[in-house]
């Protein structure tokens, strides 16, 4: 790992995370907040390899992985470098907290769904997510994702929790009509 370019990818990260929580902290996760902040993630993917160079990120074994990259003390934010492989999919589902993604090669399809009945779910947008562009996601909003093309997605990653302190993901089934929950990693005192 070249050190000066691990100091400087350290750097980055701190001031995007100090940035997200200025704006959280002063106009709570609205659609307004967050698109700032998706942004801000866009800029910084935009920086590609000369601050995400692929040799300081192993591959997944299988579909996907998380590096983390800057995680807030406490209970607070946490900012990964995802690495999806192509045709790795998720179903549609909501993670009870927002989260906000840029790309920084690759695409990523993601759908995004509202709530039919007790039960079901509809798609009622979508955003390919690539290079120069990102999307964000407010709480509760459920989207599903698709890896297209014959390379692997990568991106950048802010959820409003840690994913080791991550709420209870509720995950959609639309043909079954069905859905199914999670546990919450989130501790008893934080939930
Ligand atoms: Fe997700």
């Amino acid at each position: 790992m070249n050190t000066g370019i691990a100091a400087d990818r350290g750097k980055a990260c701190q001031d995007l995370v100090r940035a997200a929580r200025a704006i959280v902290d002063a106009e709570g996760p609205t659609d307004a907040a967050l698109g700032k902040i998706r942004d801000l993630l866009v800029a910084l993917a935009g920086r590609g390899e000369a601050l995400f160079p692929r040799g300081d990120f192993a591959l997944p074994d299988g579909g996907g992985r998380n590096h983390p990259l800057e995680l807030e003390d406490g209970d607070g934010m946490g900012l990964y470098l995802t690495i999806n492989m192509p045709g790795k999919e998720a179903a549609p589902h909501d993670h009870g907290i927002w989260c906000v993604n840029a790309a920084i090669s690759g695409r990523e399809l993601n759908r995004f769904f509202r709530r039919v009945g007790e039960t079901g779910v509809e798609a009622i947008n979508e955003v390919m997510v690539e290079p120069g562009s990102g999307m964000y996601m407010t709480e509760h909003a459920i989207h599903d994702t698709l890896v297209v093309g014959d390379e692997p997605s990568w991106g950048l990653a802010l959820y409003g929790y840690a994913l080791i302190r991550f709420p209870s993901v509720v995950w959609f089934h639309p043909e079954f009509g069905t859905m199914r929950a999670s546990p919450s990693r989130r501790p008893a005192e934080a939930a």
